[in-house]
């Protein structure tokens, strides 16, 4: 009796998870929409984002030609936001949710359609050998830029803890260093990054430094396995940060502080 309303429960779920399939795309379009349109008026219409200690990570590093500050955007837009548009989970998420390529696991893909059309004509999908689509085969040189960009963001956070001359620690001090947190936890996950360090490698005895590869190797599958979620909670993380320091500048809000 007990297992049969179990195998009824187990139905009802697969179910209501298959009229509900639409949830994840919707979510996808309307963060990652949010996420652009955030990010482009950041870099658009502010020059800076910094309150004492703070420097928002959309505005660092702070580069200077002479005495002529460089617009963070030169960077934020190529390296970043490069690196995130071409991720493997992300091009996932937007294939499905944007383009409905498939749009769900157990719906047909229009690619697929055209396929089985009478006229046996297929789209005009060529994947990724043509641009724009082609570009995503340059991740992996991104994320080699991102990995210098996740030290110049420590350094950052880690001089948050340096407060108008004293060590200090405010709520922007924990949110900067959780960003980091998780921003470190996405880029260490890399499935690049992952590829590198022991991807190519058929026996790690037989390397040099084998063991250590191994270590690094076995914790980058450990935040590989949970890249998605390293990659949502980072881009929030982002945004967090950054609206809270931009609050702090703008005197809406005050930094609840303790000086040591
Ligand atoms: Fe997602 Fe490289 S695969 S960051």
């Amino acid at each position: 009796m007990a297992a049969s309303l179990l195998g009824r429960r187990t139905v009802d779920l697969q179910l209501r998870r298959r009229r509900l399939w639409w949830l994840y795309p919707a979510n996808v379009v309307v963060w990652l929409t949010f996420f652009g349109l955030y990010s482009l008026w950041t870099i658009v219409f502010f020059h800076s984002d910094q309150f004492h200690q703070y420097l928002s990570p959309f505005y660092s590093p702070q580069v200077a030609v002479g005495r002529t500050p460089v617009s963070p955007a030169l960077f934020i837009f190529y390296v970043p936001l490069g690196f995130r548009a071409t991720c493997y989970y992300y091009r996932k998420a937007y294939y499905r949710s944007f383009f409905g390529d498939p749009s769900a696991c157990s719906r047909v893909e229009p690619s697929q359609m055209a396929a089985l059309s009478p006229t046996g004509r297929r789209s005009s999908y060529r994947g990724e050998s043509r641009l724009p689509f082609v570009l995503n085969n340059l991740h992996r040189f991104f994320m080699y830029l991102v990995v210098g960009f996740v030290v110049v963001l420590w350094i950052d956070a880690i001089r948050s803890f340096y407060y108008q001359g004293h060590l200090g620690f405010g709520l922007g001090t924990g949110l900067m260093v959780i960003n980091m947190v998780l921003l470190t936890g996405y880029t260490f996950g890399c499935h690049s990054l992952r590829h590198l360090v022991g991807g190519g490698v058929d026996c790690f005895s037989c390397v040099l430094a084998g063991v250590q590869r191994h270590q690094v190797w076995k914790g980058a599958s450990w935040l590989n396995a949970r890249h998605s979620a390293f990659a949502w909670l980072s881009l929030f993380s982002l945004i967090l940060t950054d609206g809270y320091i931009r609050l702090l500048q703008s005197g809406v809000i005050h930094d609840p502080h303790l000086g040591f």
